[in-house]
């Protein structure tokens, strides 16, 4: 992709995001802390922050699972969207960006809303798993992408038929079709390929996209 295709895909983002979404100064603020604590700029998009609201809403999603915080971007998108009672819990790997994501929350409102889970997603899974808490009706992986398999595989066990299993990142530029690639993320992606061809616990799919974030796609699953 050209300097100019990323112009044009994130012109057209912020036309339609200006139309259907508008700025909101709580959003904005979350990633301009984000941004001034030194953290990577990989929160999702405007509309796609709003994609995660309306499938949470369309899940009707009350418990939400989330892997990688960050800034809590894409989580105060989501937390927003839940009825009282409802929860994100939400794992974060490191302190600092979890500091910045509660800080981020809490300005946002959204603290009783939002449970933090500090640790590595494959250390913090099975002790959720262990709480038996009641099952996850919309699950976000967005975290480190060598581990997505079993994310995913994580994400179904702790989730109920009829939940949604979105999937960041997965089109790794293209590599994701290259077998010889080596890298481990996109190992990790093309994995979670390879297992969806015989798991008979989800329906997927995936949407490649274009827009202010570049060219990427996510994979979207329904727990049969
Ligand atoms: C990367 C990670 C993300 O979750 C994302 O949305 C974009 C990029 C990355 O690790 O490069
Ligand atoms: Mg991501």
């Amino acid at each position: 992709m050209s300097e100019a295709d990323q112009k044009l895909w994130t012109e057209v983002d912020a036309f339609f995001d200006e139309a259907l979404i508008g700025t909101d100064a709580v959003l904005e603020a979350t990633l301009a802390a984000t941004e001034a604590a030194g953290m990577p700029m990989i929160a999702v998009s405007r509309s796609q922050g709003r994609l995660l609201a309306l499938l949470c809403q369309a899940a009707g999603a009350r418990r939400v699972l989330e892997l990688g915080t960050l800034g809590g971007y894409s989580t105060i998108w989501m937390a927003r969207t839940l009825p009282p009672g409802g929860k994100v819990v939400t794992i974060e790997a490191m302190p600092t960006h979890a500091e910045v994501a509660r800080r981020n929350i809490a300005a946002a409102g959204m603290t009783e809303r939002v449970d933090i889970r500090l640790g590595a997603g494959l250390t913090v899974l099975p002790l959720l798993a262990a709480e038996k808490g009641d099952p996850f009706d919309f699950a976000f992986i967005d975290a480190d992408k060598a581990n997505i398999p079993a994310y995913f595989d994580w994400a179904v066990r702790l989730s109920r038929p009829g939940s949604l299993i979105v999937v960041d990142n997965v089109t790794r530029g293209g590599a994701v079709i290259d077998a010889a690639s080596g890298v481990a993320d996109v190992e990790g992606v093309r994995a979670l390929r390879n297992a969806l061809a015989t798991d008979q616990r989800v329906s997927a799919t995936v949407v490649q996209t274009v827009g202010s974030k570049g060219y990427d796609g996510f994979i979207l699953a329904r727990v049969v």
